[in-house]
């Protein structure tokens, strides 16, 4: 029987409009819609076999509802990381309360470390890290540390123009990644890569669940690349979060059993 997929998300703060901001320019955030969108995230994950779990609403800090950012769980044990923006800091300590009855947890807690669930993408034992504004070298040290027990190999991954490695480049199967090629350099990622619509520079974003593809209606043209080499996939609207510079696998942390 296949077990579940915990997924851990947490609800809208009502301060989003006050959100960290990189690459984009300020526009209206719609609560709202924004709320309504949410929520359809949520029941995409459960139709499509998570058990959500759902942490408390922050709204003293205007981002949390990107929970990725602060924990990489692997297999063997959870990583609680250290946001490179310090507003995103103090998210942190419920994602380690929820977290703790799953896995170990180890901690990036070098001063000089940071790094941000964002910024990582997992293909079996390596462990890729986007070196953006939000995560470092300490960190990689350090997280190298944490998991080569479990044997995995932590590598840098150059990245350009947007916040995220995930925003450039997520994995779909097992050594198959979507990408834009502007924005990482593929050749650090031994795989396949398939490329964005160059329309669409923000289509890379793809939640991996058990068989199925999440990923965001905004992006049709990707979605055909992927759906064309067999990918099955499913959406949902996020345009209202992708003003505040999240896209769908921020809004989550999987668990899978
Ligand atoms: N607004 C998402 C972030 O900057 O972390």
């Amino acid at each position: 029987m296949t077990m579940p997929i915990i997924a851990l998300v947490r609800p809208i703060s009502q301060s989003i409009a006050d959100c960290q901001l990189t690459h984009l320019n300020r526009q209206p955030i719609d609560l709202a819609r924004a709320r309504r969108q949410h929520a359809d995230y949520v029941t995409a994950l459960t139709n499509n076999g998570c058990q959500v779990l759902k942490l408390p609403q922050l709204d003293d800090c205007p981002d949390a509802v990107f929970v990725e950012d602060t924990a990489i769980v692997l297999p063997e044990v959870a990583i609680i990381t250290r946001p490179g923006a310090v507003s995103r800091q103090p998210e942190t300590a419920s994602m380690a309360t929820a977290l703790q009855q799953f896995r170990t947890l180890k901690h990036i807690d070098q001063p000089a470390a940071c790094i941000d669930g964002g910024d990582v993408v997992v293909d079996d034992k390596t462990i890729y890290v986007g070196l953006s504004s939000r995560s470092n070298h300490a960190a990689i040290e350090q997280l190298a540390e944490l998991t080569g027990p479990f044997g995995y190999k932590v590598k840098g991954v150059a990245l350009r123009d947007c916040l995220h490695l995930k925003t450039a480049v997520t994995r779909i199967a097992p050594g198959v990644f979507v990408g834009n090629p502007d924005w990482y350099e593929s050749s650090s990622m031994p795989g396949q890569h398939i490329e964005v619509d160059p329309q669409e520079p923000f289509g890379a974003n793809t939640v991996e669940l058990d068989g199925v593809l999440l990923r965001a209606k905004e992006h049709p043209a990707s979605n055909q690349r992927i759906a064309d080499i067999g990918g099955n996939i499913v959406t949902v609207a996020a345009d209202e979060l992708a003003k505040a510079e999240g896209a769908v696998t921020c809004c989550s942390v999987l668990i899978h059993g």
